[in-house]
């Protein structure tokens, strides 16, 4: 049985998840407005993963015969600063996931509670993986700098995600 404790750390999760989605949705919105097809293309979709991320949580608390509590979505960032800016924010906000994560896992330790603590092992693993691609992306936008051609490539390639 999950603990209360549990069931609220879960549930706040969930909620970061989603506002995970809404804040890559704004940002591909402000790509789309730049003419970075691709860009757009790419945040979507991690849009739809971070939404996929909440709803694996949402299924694992049903299947352990808990409950979901749906909180209010703040509302994201929709005025940016240019593409490697919103790299860098991507990067910090998903070093705060990553935390947070943590912190499910540190709780699930707390309260012996070896499912969860099994469970959110996915979640840590997706969060190195995650960090690692945007720091890349990072590097690769640092280098190009103000070459258009390098970024229309890059715009190319990301467009490529499926
Ligand atoms: Fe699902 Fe990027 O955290």
């Amino acid at each position: 049985m999950i603990s209360e404790k549990i069931n609220e750390i879960l549930n706040e999760q969930i909620n970061k998840e989603f506002y995970s989605g809404y804040l890559y949705l704004s940002m591909s919105a402000y790509m789309k407005e730049l003419g970075l097809f691709g860009f757009s293309s790419w945040l979507r979709l991690q849009a739809k993963e971070e939404v996929e991320h909440g709803l694996k949580l949402f299924d694992y608390l049903i299947e352990r015969n808990s409950f979901v509590t749906l909180k209010q979505i703040k509302t994201p960032e929709f005025e940016f600063q240019g593409i490697i800016s919103v790299f860098n924010k991507i990067y910090e906000h998903e070093k705060c996931i990553t935390e947070s994560v943590m912190k499910v896992a540190k709780a699930a330790e707390e309260e012996c509670d070896r499912t969860t603590l099994s469970f959110i092992d996915w979640f840590i693993n997706e969060q190195i993986e995650e960090e690692q691609n945007i720091k890349n992306i990072i590097k690769r936008l640092e280098l190009f700098g103000d070459d258009k051609v390098a970024l229309y490539l890059m715009d190319k390639e990301l467009s490529e995600r499926v």
